[in-house]
């Protein structure tokens, strides 16, 4: 940290807040994620596409600590992370959400978020107490809601909510941890259009402050939201830079329409 910002062509070229150096994964024998380098600026929306099997769910496991590369390193914030512990790494501020089931169903929607509220304050091991015990985290849970749209459905069982409403939810209570570095991994998988289009502005707008790095499917998503996009293939980087720059890339038109994942925009 300490070294100033400067601009390229407009974009900022701040020091990383995330960097990976030569980062593989096997798995018996299989090079799932194969020496790949990445640098995340901060404040950005970083979109990491590619065909089913190019390896951005394991690339997400490498990053949030769910599995141990087998070389390479990670740094965060320009420390090294690598090999650091699921949990420890969500402390240090990098918070994955999707692909993981993070509601209690059986807990209103207001108490969720304070859940994910009262987790951050580091006393785990305290019984969860609804009600009086808890009203001073209410304000900023309904703010959270706010943001996410979902507080005229504060008071419903999260079990109520519909497929869409619940992965708002759980945007919500990944947001309440606070991270820097929020890790998205298809938030608009098996979404209509009409959630697709609320999902979408609603990460434009919890963007302000933190960095996101998105794992998405539908390439129009990406459009709308990317500053910057790597392409994924056979656990390698193929292509990386712009929406326009990336989309127009031979390589990446072939991977797409040879990877069997060619029916988006
Ligand atoms: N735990 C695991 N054990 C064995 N193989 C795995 C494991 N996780 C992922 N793989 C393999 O690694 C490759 C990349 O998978 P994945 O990261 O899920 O791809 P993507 O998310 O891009 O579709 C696939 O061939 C998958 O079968
Ligand atoms: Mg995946």
């Amino acid at each position: 940290m300490g070294r100033p910002a400067r601009k390229q062509n407009g974009v900022s070229s701040a020091l990383p807040i995330l960097e990976t150096r030569d980062l593989s994964k096997s798995f018996a024998g299989y090079c799932a994620v194969d020496g790949v380098s990445l640098s995340i600026a901060p404040g950005t929306i970083h979109a990491i596409i590619g065909p089913n099997g190019a390896g951005k769910t394991t690339l997400f496991n490498l990053l949030s600590g769910f599995v141990v590369p087998t070389s390479g390193s990670v740094a965060f914030e320009g420390r090294d992370i690598t090999g650091l512990a699921p949990h420890k790494i969500a402390r240090r501020g990098i918070v994955r959400s999707f692909q993981i089931n993070s509601i209690f169903p059986h807990l209103t929607v207001l108490d969720n978020v304070k859940v994910s509220l009262e987790s951050k304050t580091e006393l785990p091991s305290r019984f969860w107490l609804p009600g009086s015990a808890t009203n001073r985290l209410d304000e900023r849970a309904l703010e959270l809601l706010a943001d996410v749209g979902l507080e005229p459905e504060k008071d419903l069982l999260a079990a109520q909510l519909s497929y869409g409403r619940k992965r708002a939810l759980e945007l919500a209570i990944s947001l309440a941890q606070d991270p820097a570095l929020l890790l998205l991994d298809e938030p608009t998988a098996g979404m209509g259009p009409q959630d697709v289009g609320r999902i979408t502005q609603l990460i434009g707008r919890i963007r302000a402050g933190r960095t996101i790095v998105l794992v998405e499917h539908n390439l129009n998503v990406v459009a709308d939201l990317s500053d910057c996009i790597t392409v994924l293939q056979r656990g390698k980087v193929l292509v990386e830079g712009t929406y326009a720059d990336v989309r127009r890339d031979p390589r990446v038109i072939d991977a797409y329409l040879g990877g069997g994942a060619g029916s988006h925009a």
